[in-house]
Protein backbone atom coordinates (compact mmCIF):
# COMPACT_ATOMS: atom_id res chain seq x y z
CA UNK A 1 0.00 0.00 0.00
CA UNK A 2 1.34 3.56 -0.61
CA UNK A 3 0.32 6.78 0.07
CA UNK A 4 -2.23 7.05 -3.01
CA UNK A 5 -4.15 3.79 -2.27
CA UNK A 6 -4.09 5.48 1.00
CA UNK A 7 -5.64 8.35 -0.33
CA UNK A 8 -8.46 6.70 -2.44
CA UNK A 9 -9.40 4.22 0.19
CA UNK A 10 -10.04 8.25 2.57
CA UNK A 11 -11.50 9.06 -0.40
CA UNK A 12 -13.86 5.65 -1.05
CA UNK A 13 -14.70 4.80 2.45
CA UNK A 14 -17.73 7.33 3.24
CA UNK A 15 -18.89 7.46 -0.41
CA UNK A 16 -18.99 4.11 -1.74
CA UNK A 17 -22.39 3.62 -4.00
CA UNK A 18 -24.70 1.50 -1.61
CA UNK A 19 -25.62 -1.62 -4.18
CA UNK A 20 -27.00 -4.72 -3.55
CA UNK A 21 -24.20 -6.44 -5.57
CA UNK A 22 -21.94 -4.93 -2.99
CA UNK A 23 -23.45 -6.63 -0.12
CA UNK A 24 -22.76 -9.98 -1.52
CA UNK A 25 -20.22 -12.61 -2.47
CA UNK A 26 -21.70 -15.14 -3.90
CA UNK A 27 -20.22 -15.53 -7.52
CA UNK A 28 -23.40 -16.12 -9.37
CA UNK A 29 -25.04 -13.23 -7.97
CA UNK A 30 -21.48 -11.11 -8.99
CA UNK A 31 -21.42 -12.59 -12.11
CA UNK A 32 -24.89 -11.54 -13.06
CA UNK A 33 -24.57 -7.97 -12.02
CA UNK A 34 -21.38 -7.81 -13.80
CA UNK A 35 -23.02 -9.31 -16.98
CA UNK A 36 -26.02 -7.07 -16.72
CA UNK A 37 -23.80 -3.91 -16.20
CA UNK A 38 -21.56 -4.59 -19.22
CA UNK A 39 -23.75 -2.70 -21.02
CA UNK A 40 -26.53 -0.88 -19.37
CA UNK A 41 -26.69 1.76 -17.06
CA UNK A 42 -26.89 0.81 -12.86
CA UNK A 43 -30.20 2.36 -12.31
CA UNK A 44 -31.63 -0.02 -14.84
CA UNK A 45 -29.98 -3.18 -13.52
CA UNK A 46 -30.95 -2.66 -9.94
CA UNK A 47 -34.69 -3.80 -10.51
CA UNK A 48 -33.59 -6.44 -12.55
CA UNK A 49 -30.78 -7.87 -10.88
CA UNK A 50 -33.13 -8.00 -7.57
CA UNK A 51 -35.71 -9.81 -9.49
CA UNK A 52 -33.78 -12.11 -11.45
CA UNK A 53 -31.93 -13.53 -8.62
CA UNK A 54 -35.05 -14.05 -6.77
CA UNK A 55 -35.76 -16.14 -9.51
CA UNK A 56 -32.75 -17.81 -9.90
CA UNK A 57 -30.80 -17.74 -6.74
CA UNK A 58 -28.32 -20.43 -8.19
CA UNK A 59 -26.99 -21.31 -11.20
CA UNK A 60 -28.57 -24.05 -11.22
CA UNK A 61 -32.31 -22.88 -10.98
CA UNK A 62 -31.20 -20.23 -13.89
CA UNK A 63 -29.96 -23.69 -16.08
CA UNK A 64 -32.85 -25.59 -15.46
CA UNK A 65 -35.28 -22.62 -16.79
CA UNK A 66 -36.57 -22.21 -20.72
CA UNK A 67 -34.07 -19.53 -22.07
CA UNK A 68 -37.51 -17.95 -22.76
CA UNK A 69 -37.81 -17.45 -18.79
CA UNK A 70 -34.62 -16.17 -18.65
CA UNK A 71 -34.93 -13.77 -21.82
CA UNK A 72 -38.21 -12.54 -20.12
CA UNK A 73 -36.27 -11.34 -16.64
CA UNK A 74 -34.17 -9.67 -18.97
CA UNK A 75 -36.65 -7.42 -20.62
CA UNK A 76 -35.69 -4.27 -20.36
CA UNK A 77 -31.94 -4.59 -20.05
CA UNK A 78 -31.14 -4.84 -23.86
CA UNK A 79 -28.63 -6.88 -25.58
CA UNK A 80 -30.29 -10.00 -24.98
CA UNK A 81 -27.73 -12.05 -26.39
CA UNK A 82 -26.27 -11.46 -22.88
CA UNK A 83 -28.81 -13.44 -21.32
CA UNK A 84 -28.71 -16.59 -23.79
CA UNK A 85 -24.52 -16.82 -22.89
CA UNK A 86 -25.62 -16.15 -19.06
CA UNK A 87 -28.12 -19.10 -19.22
CA UNK A 88 -25.21 -20.88 -21.38
CA UNK A 89 -22.72 -20.27 -18.44
CA UNK A 90 -25.03 -21.60 -15.75
CA UNK A 91 -25.25 -24.76 -17.84
CA UNK A 92 -21.76 -24.80 -17.98
CA UNK A 93 -21.56 -24.27 -14.41
CA UNK A 94 -23.96 -27.30 -13.68
CA UNK A 95 -22.39 -29.55 -16.36
CA UNK A 96 -19.02 -29.06 -15.88
CA UNK A 97 -18.19 -27.42 -12.36
CA UNK A 98 -20.76 -28.94 -9.98
CA UNK A 99 -23.15 -25.72 -10.19
CA UNK A 100 -20.19 -23.73 -8.71
CA UNK A 101 -18.97 -20.73 -9.99
CA UNK A 102 -15.32 -21.15 -10.77
CA UNK A 103 -12.17 -19.06 -9.35
CA UNK A 104 -9.93 -19.21 -11.37
CA UNK A 105 -9.26 -16.68 -14.40
CA UNK A 106 -8.66 -19.51 -17.08
CA UNK A 107 -11.96 -21.35 -16.03
CA UNK A 108 -14.00 -18.21 -16.07
CA UNK A 109 -12.69 -17.03 -19.24
CA UNK A 110 -14.32 -20.00 -20.84
CA UNK A 111 -17.62 -19.76 -19.60
CA UNK A 112 -19.92 -18.37 -22.54
CA UNK A 113 -19.95 -14.42 -22.50
CA UNK A 114 -17.93 -13.95 -19.72
CA UNK A 115 -14.48 -11.91 -21.20
CA UNK A 116 -11.65 -10.66 -19.51
CA UNK A 117 -13.62 -7.68 -17.39
CA UNK A 118 -16.38 -10.25 -16.52
CA UNK A 119 -13.69 -13.05 -15.40
CA UNK A 120 -11.57 -10.44 -13.64
CA UNK A 121 -14.57 -8.80 -11.82
CA UNK A 122 -15.60 -12.45 -10.26
CA UNK A 123 -12.23 -12.64 -9.10
CA UNK A 124 -12.09 -9.67 -7.74
CA UNK A 125 -15.89 -8.93 -5.87
CA UNK A 126 -16.51 -12.07 -5.13
CA UNK A 127 -13.66 -14.22 -4.27
CA UNK A 128 -11.62 -11.28 -3.30
CA UNK A 129 -9.28 -11.87 -5.24
CA UNK A 130 -5.95 -9.65 -6.26
CA UNK A 131 -7.56 -9.38 -9.83
CA UNK A 132 -7.88 -5.24 -11.80
CA UNK A 133 -11.01 -4.78 -13.26
CA UNK A 134 -10.28 -2.53 -16.56
CA UNK A 135 -14.11 -1.31 -17.69
CA UNK A 136 -15.10 1.61 -19.37
CA UNK A 137 -14.40 4.09 -16.41
CA UNK A 138 -10.92 2.51 -14.82
CA UNK A 139 -9.59 2.89 -18.94
CA UNK A 140 -10.40 6.61 -18.86
CA UNK A 141 -8.52 7.00 -14.91
CA UNK A 142 -5.60 4.99 -16.30
CA UNK A 143 -4.84 6.47 -19.54
CA UNK A 144 -5.85 9.73 -17.62
CA UNK A 145 -3.12 9.27 -15.13
CA UNK A 146 -0.64 7.80 -16.81
CA UNK A 147 -0.88 10.67 -19.61
CA UNK A 148 -1.07 8.50 -22.65
CA UNK A 149 -3.39 6.34 -24.92
CA UNK A 150 -3.36 2.95 -23.88
CA UNK A 151 -3.93 -0.46 -25.61
CA UNK A 152 -5.95 -3.40 -23.77
CA UNK A 153 -2.91 -5.35 -22.67
CA UNK A 154 -0.87 -2.08 -21.41
CA UNK A 155 -4.01 -0.77 -19.58
CA UNK A 156 -4.22 -4.63 -17.93
CA UNK A 157 -0.56 -4.84 -16.82
CA UNK A 158 -0.60 -0.71 -15.38
CA UNK A 159 -4.07 -1.93 -13.56
CA UNK A 160 -2.52 -5.01 -12.23
CA UNK A 161 0.07 -3.26 -11.20
CA UNK A 162 -1.58 -1.00 -8.97
CA UNK A 163 -4.04 -2.96 -7.04
CA UNK A 164 -3.04 -3.20 -3.51
CA UNK A 165 -2.69 -6.87 -2.71
CA UNK A 166 -5.64 -8.11 -0.58
CA UNK A 167 -7.23 -5.24 -1.37
CA UNK A 168 -8.95 -5.76 -4.45
CA UNK A 169 -12.31 -5.61 -3.50
CA UNK A 170 -12.48 -1.69 -2.50
CA UNK A 171 -9.64 -0.79 -4.91
CA UNK A 172 -11.65 -1.92 -7.83
CA UNK A 173 -14.94 -0.49 -6.47
CA UNK A 174 -13.13 2.41 -5.37
CA UNK A 175 -12.03 3.45 -8.89
CA UNK A 176 -15.10 2.80 -10.79
CA UNK A 177 -16.51 5.24 -8.29
CA UNK A 178 -14.03 7.81 -8.78
CA UNK A 179 -14.30 7.17 -13.38
CA UNK A 180 -18.37 7.54 -12.54
CA UNK A 181 -18.49 10.27 -10.24
CA UNK A 182 -15.20 12.56 -10.66
CA UNK A 183 -13.22 11.22 -13.59
CA UNK A 184 -15.79 12.18 -16.37
CA UNK A 185 -15.30 13.15 -19.68
CA UNK A 186 -15.63 16.50 -18.33
CA UNK A 187 -13.29 15.59 -14.79
CA UNK A 188 -13.85 17.25 -11.31
CA UNK A 189 -9.59 17.62 -11.03
CA UNK A 190 -10.19 19.63 -7.32
CA UNK A 191 -11.64 16.49 -5.68
CA UNK A 192 -9.98 14.07 -7.33
CA UNK A 193 -7.85 11.61 -4.61
CA UNK A 194 -5.05 10.95 -7.43
CA UNK A 195 -4.71 14.36 -8.71
CA UNK A 196 -1.45 15.01 -7.33
CA UNK A 197 0.01 11.80 -9.45
CA UNK A 198 -1.77 12.04 -11.99
CA UNK A 199 -0.19 12.97 -15.25
CA UNK A 200 -3.19 14.93 -16.77
CA UNK A 201 -5.18 16.30 -14.57
CA UNK A 202 -7.14 17.79 -17.12
CA UNK A 203 -4.99 19.77 -19.15
CA UNK A 204 -4.45 19.51 -22.63
CA UNK A 205 -5.89 16.81 -25.14
CA UNK A 206 -7.26 14.15 -22.99
CA UNK A 207 -4.87 10.42 -23.37
CA UNK A 208 -8.38 8.90 -22.48
CA UNK A 209 -9.60 9.67 -25.77
CA UNK A 210 -8.67 6.61 -28.12
CA UNK A 211 -7.92 4.32 -25.28
CA UNK A 212 -8.78 0.66 -25.85
CA UNK A 213 -12.13 0.23 -23.30
CA UNK A 214 -12.93 3.69 -23.49
CA UNK A 215 -16.24 4.17 -24.45
CA UNK A 216 -17.65 6.06 -27.95
CA UNK A 217 -21.04 7.95 -28.24
CA UNK A 218 -23.32 5.10 -28.43
CA UNK A 219 -25.65 5.49 -31.83
CA UNK A 220 -28.77 6.69 -31.90
CA UNK A 221 -31.28 4.36 -30.65
CA UNK A 222 -34.58 6.00 -31.73
CA UNK A 223 -34.84 4.12 -35.97
CA UNK A 224 -32.21 1.64 -34.60
CA UNK A 225 -32.11 -2.34 -35.60
CA UNK A 226 -31.76 -2.36 -31.66
CA UNK A 227 -34.98 -0.16 -31.31
CA UNK A 228 -37.19 -2.91 -33.54
CA UNK A 229 -35.70 -6.27 -32.10
CA UNK A 230 -36.19 -4.54 -28.53
CA UNK A 231 -39.80 -4.16 -29.95
CA UNK A 232 -40.13 -7.58 -30.89
CA UNK A 233 -38.55 -9.76 -28.07
CA UNK A 234 -40.87 -7.15 -25.84
CA UNK A 235 -43.98 -8.26 -27.56
CA UNK A 236 -42.78 -11.73 -27.70
CA UNK A 237 -42.10 -11.76 -23.78
CA UNK A 238 -46.31 -11.49 -23.58
CA UNK A 239 -47.48 -13.86 -26.41
CA UNK A 240 -46.31 -15.47 -29.98
CA UNK A 241 -46.20 -12.85 -32.74
CA UNK A 242 -47.60 -14.08 -35.95
CA UNK A 243 -45.05 -13.55 -39.02
CA UNK A 244 -47.59 -11.59 -40.68
CA UNK A 245 -47.66 -8.99 -37.79
CA UNK A 246 -44.25 -8.40 -37.08
CA UNK A 247 -43.91 -5.56 -39.67
CA UNK A 248 -46.08 -4.24 -37.82
CA UNK A 249 -44.77 -5.07 -33.74
CA UNK A 250 -41.48 -3.62 -35.05
CA UNK A 251 -42.71 -0.97 -37.00
CA UNK A 252 -40.28 -1.15 -39.57
CA UNK A 253 -40.83 -2.07 -43.41
CA UNK A 254 -41.31 -5.70 -44.43
CA UNK A 255 -38.30 -6.18 -45.90
CA UNK A 256 -36.18 -4.89 -42.76
CA UNK A 257 -38.53 -6.58 -40.10
CA UNK A 258 -38.07 -10.06 -41.67
CA UNK A 259 -33.91 -9.38 -41.78
CA UNK A 260 -34.28 -8.78 -38.20
CA UNK A 261 -36.09 -11.98 -37.61
CA UNK A 262 -33.54 -13.85 -39.56
CA UNK A 263 -30.67 -12.38 -37.09
CA UNK A 264 -32.98 -13.26 -33.87
CA UNK A 265 -33.64 -16.93 -35.14
CA UNK A 266 -30.00 -17.27 -35.62
CA UNK A 267 -28.52 -16.19 -32.60
CA UNK A 268 -31.38 -18.48 -30.84
CA UNK A 269 -33.25 -15.57 -29.31
CA UNK A 270 -36.57 -16.66 -30.74
CA UNK A 271 -38.02 -19.80 -32.62
CA UNK A 272 -40.51 -20.15 -35.34
CA UNK A 273 -43.64 -22.34 -34.74
CA UNK A 274 -45.57 -22.54 -37.66
CA UNK A 275 -46.57 -19.27 -38.65
CA UNK A 276 -45.85 -18.16 -35.48
CA UNK A 277 -42.40 -16.94 -33.28
CA UNK A 278 -42.09 -17.15 -29.94
CA UNK A 279 -39.23 -17.04 -27.15
CA UNK A 280 -37.51 -20.45 -26.99
N1 LIG B 1 -20.34 -1.54 -13.16
C1 LIG B 1 -19.78 -2.73 -13.32
N2 LIG B 1 -19.54 -3.33 -12.14
C2 LIG B 1 -19.98 -2.49 -11.20
C3 LIG B 1 -20.03 -2.55 -9.79
N3 LIG B 1 -19.57 -3.59 -9.14
N4 LIG B 1 -20.53 -1.48 -9.17
C4 LIG B 1 -20.97 -0.41 -9.86
N5 LIG B 1 -20.97 -0.31 -11.17
C5 LIG B 1 -20.49 -1.34 -11.84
Amino acid sequence: MTGLHESVFSWITPRLRQLPWRDTRDPWLVLVSEVMLQQTGVQRVLPKWQAFVEEFPRPDDCARAPLGDVLRLWQGLGYPRRARNLHAAATSIVNEHAGVVPSTLDALLDLPGVGPYTARAVLAFAFEADAAVVDTNIARVLARFHGRTLKARDAQLLADAWVPSGEAWLWNQALMDLGATLCRPRPACDECPLSSDCSWRGEGDDPSVGSAGVSVAQPRFEGSDRQARGRLMKALSELPVSLVAVQMVMDRPVDVAHRLVDDLLRDGLIVRDGDELRLP
